[in-house]
């Protein structure tokens, strides 16, 4: 817990590296394990803290769950036990996702509270309103959302805001549902498509994956099936800042470009040469970059998960940047961190305001999130001296071998565990 990184900043990223699967992806395929009984495989899943801890939710909940490098294996028995272990939900929030899995199958769900964390409150309103309307009642108890359904129903729901948590719990409540949900305004990620794609090959019926609206035919029993994880399109865009911020050359596998478009765009307006092929792209920058603006949107607006590095690449841009953050209301921790490398940025409600300057200057550093902590990374690569980055353990949640990439690109960088 308490290892740290030292990151001499100078070096131009050179080279390639591949993606694995994503981690907002490959939880939410786990925890759809549970709607099939029988053995589930995934692979190219990636060797992060947050796959083992899923497995021990779902190993409380009677599955047996075997990892092997990038092969997850989850076996899944007839009956389900149908409250997650709270100490294994409350170690990360991603957890919420058994909610929906669990409701289809048990017809009672109780899951821990996953609480706020240093990106904003994060209610789950739209994931109870959503179970209600497919006839379930759901309330809060003992720190815990507890939901119970004698017959899930098909219904029509919109949701406010296309949240990303909500649409997975609806969609994998549904898909077990007696007659048709129609879900509107349903998030777009590539993540949700995956999943949609998954599930289809459990025997779900399912269209309009990837679009906003998701017609969700139900059916009686779902069966296991072999998936591979879709490329984690956040660690393929944080490469694609990392090369254009140190002016390298870095190609990246294992990821379709279009899942990123956006956020490739704005790197060609900064003054990249960016080449794309089916399954990766190359990013070039051969001086500094210009100022741009951003906007965090969901899919496939700019990802608020890309946030810090849209603000690391401003921090060093010729120019004024506005970013503008419209998901999470209070994902500007690390900009403070930021400030004391040196950065000319300020917060303005839910802006930050960024005058470019040539170089940031090296300190220590503490990282609040998992992107935050990749962005702090980032922007010690361009900072003159050495920059060490405290509190680590995030950045493992979520970048497979992180340090090993980046030294194989050419960074300065070494973990330093006491
Ligand atoms: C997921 C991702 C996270 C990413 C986010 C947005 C995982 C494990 N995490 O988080 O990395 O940053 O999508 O792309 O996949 N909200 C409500 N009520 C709800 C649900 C959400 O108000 O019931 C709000 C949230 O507080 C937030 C916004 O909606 O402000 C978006 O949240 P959501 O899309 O649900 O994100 P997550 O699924 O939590």
């Amino acid at each position: 817990m308490k290892d740290r990184f030292l990151v001499s900043g100078g070096a131009r990223l050179q080279g390639a590296v591949k993606v694995s699967g994503a981690k907002n992806s490959v939880l939410k395929l786990m925890a759809a394990a549970l709607l099939a009984e029988g053995t589930t495989t995934l692979t190219n899943c990636p060797e992060i803290l947050d796959v083992p801890l899923m497995g021990d939710v779902l190993r409380g909940l009677g599955c047996e769950v075997t990892i092997d490098g990038s092969t997850v294996t989850i076996t899944t028995p007839a009956e389900l036990d149908s409250d997650a272990d709270f100490d294994a939900v409350r170690q990360f929030r991603a957890s919420i996702c058994v909610l929906g899995p669990l409701t289809s199958r048990c017809g009672r769900a109780v899951v821990a509270l996953p609480g706020g964390d240093a990106i904003g409150s994060r209610p789950l309103d739209m994931h109870q309103s959503g179970l209600e309307k497919l006839g379930a009642t759901t309330r809060i108890s003992h720190g815990a959302v507890v939901v119970e359904a004698d017959q899930l129903r098909g219904a029509d729901i919109s949701l406010d805001f296309p949240s990303v948590g909500a649409t997975e719990n609806i969609l994998t409540a549904a898909v077990l549902a007696e007659g048709t949900t129609k879900l509107h305004n349903a998030a777009r990620e590539p993540e949700i498509d995956d999943l949609c794609n998954m599930l289809i090959a459990m025997g779900a019926r399912i269209q309009g994956g990837g679009t906003s609206t998701l017609i969700i035919e139900g059916v009686d029993r779902l069966h296991p099936t072999d998936y591979a994880v879709v490329g984690d399109r956040i660690v393929a865009g944080t490469w694609a800042y990392a090369a254009a911020m140190t002016q390298g050359d870095v190609t990246v596998g294992g990821i379709a470009p279009r899942h990123l478009h956006l956020a490739l765009e704005k790197l060609k307006v900064a003054g990249a040469d960016i080449e794309t092929y089916e399954n990766g792209f190359r990013v070039r920058m051969d001086r500094r970059p210009d100022a741009v603006d951003y906007q965090t949107l969901p899919f496939p607006g700019f990802p608020t998960d890309l946030q810090p590095m849209a603000i690391g690449i401003a921090t060093i841009a010729n120019g004024m940047s506005v970013i503008t953050e419209n998901v999470f209301e209070s994902r500007f921790k690390f900009v403070y961190e930021l400030q004391r490398l040196g950065a000319n940025a300020t917060v303005e409600g839910h802006h930050v305001v960024v005058h470019g300057i040539e170089q940031l200057s090296s300190t220590e550093v503490w990282s609040s999130d998992i992107r935050a902590g990749a962005g702090l990374v980032l922007a010690a690569l361009v900072s003159d001296g050495e920059t060490t980055i405290h509190d680590v353990y995030h950045i493992d949640r979520g970048y497979p071998h992180f340090v090993e990439k980046l030294q194989s690109l050419g960074a300065d960088i070494r973990r330093v565990t006491e």
